[in-house]
């Protein structure tokens, strides 16, 4: 069976952090627990005056900002955010994080290829030296010369239609903008991150269908009737829905309001059949 999960708003998991870090919480979301094996998903809140020191990681990571400011520092760049940025730190590239305004700044937070757990190789080790700066420019949703970060925000949504994605382009999943964020355009190899919205439906918004990849739904805004490995369940803001390879799951806005999310999808679609439809292949004529 294929696994998949449904984590509720408030169900998240309490992590310690696996580098020293003052006034960070974590929050896992999404982990081998629910069977996961290429994504890892988690909250971080950084409390006012909080930092986490210049550390580096045999995955990417990527984020985007819930609420809050913080300064995070990539490499030799250094921005500080505000909701709705976005980014990621490369596979090796030492990062590191302060907090110096009064307010908790809360980010979420994905991962992949999702961390080792057998204790042989690091999860995270420090970098000496690379400390967080306490400053930097704001991103700049124009520039086109940032590195590892960007911005997004409800003006970027584009029109609704049939969805046109590598792995798959056409009807079965309808009236649905995406914004991409995180991907190889950003220098991302192993996944990527991306905002979902559905205006309201009648009949249905993703059909029920599955990957040869797994998928992330953190949903931000709005509600949708979902179909989990063809169970029926209703999912909100503030949920995680898990797809795991091969798990099966579709979607229906049946609310009044549009439904968004943001996804990640690890490993990175392939360029064609990266989407099986239910109804393709069902085993019922
Ligand atoms: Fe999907």
């Amino acid at each position: 069976m294929s696994p998949q999960a449904i984590v509720r708003s408030g169900d998240a998991a309490p992590e310690t952090p696996e580098i020293d870090a003052d006034g960070l919480s974590v929050s896992k979301v999404l982990g081998t627990e629910q069977g996961a094996m290429h994504l890892s998903a988690a909250t971080s809140l950084l409390a006012g005056g909080g930092r986490i020191p210049g550390h580096e990681h045999p995955f990417e990571e990527s984020f985007f900002v819930l609420s809050g400011r913080v300064v995070v520092t990539i490499a030799d760049r250094s921005y500080e955010l505000a909701e709705g940025d976005f980014g990621f730190a490369p596979l090796g590239v030492p990062h590191a994080w302060s907090n110096p305004f009064a307010e908790p700044a809360e980010w979420l937070r994905v991962r992949a290829p999702a961390p080792r757990t057998d204790g042989r190789t690091v999860v995270s080790r420090l970098v000496a030296g690379f400390d967080p700066a306490t400053s930097g420019p704001a991103v700049d949703a124009k520039a086109s010369n940032q590195r590892y970060v960007g911005h997004f925000d409800d003006t970027q949504i584009p029109p609704p239609g049939p969805i046109a994605m590598p792995g798959y382009r056409g009807y079965g999943i309808n009236d649905v903008s995406i914004r991409m964020m995180v991907d190889e355009f950003l220098g991302a190899e192993h996944h990527t991150l991306f905002i979902v919205q559905f205006e309201p439906a009648d009949v249905f918004s993703a059909k029920e269908h599955f990957h040869p990849y797994e998928e992330l739904y953190y949903f931000t805004h709005g509600a949708a009737d979902g179909l989990v490995g063809g169970e029926a369940c209703k999912v909100s803001a503030g949920d995680l829905v898990f797809a795991g390879v091969g798990a099966t799951h579709g979607f229906t806005n049946s609310g009044d309001v549009p439904v968004r999310w943001i996804e990640a999808q690890a490993p990175k679609p392939t360029p064609r059949h990266g989407t099986l439809f239910v109804h393709d292949w069902s085993t019922d004529d």
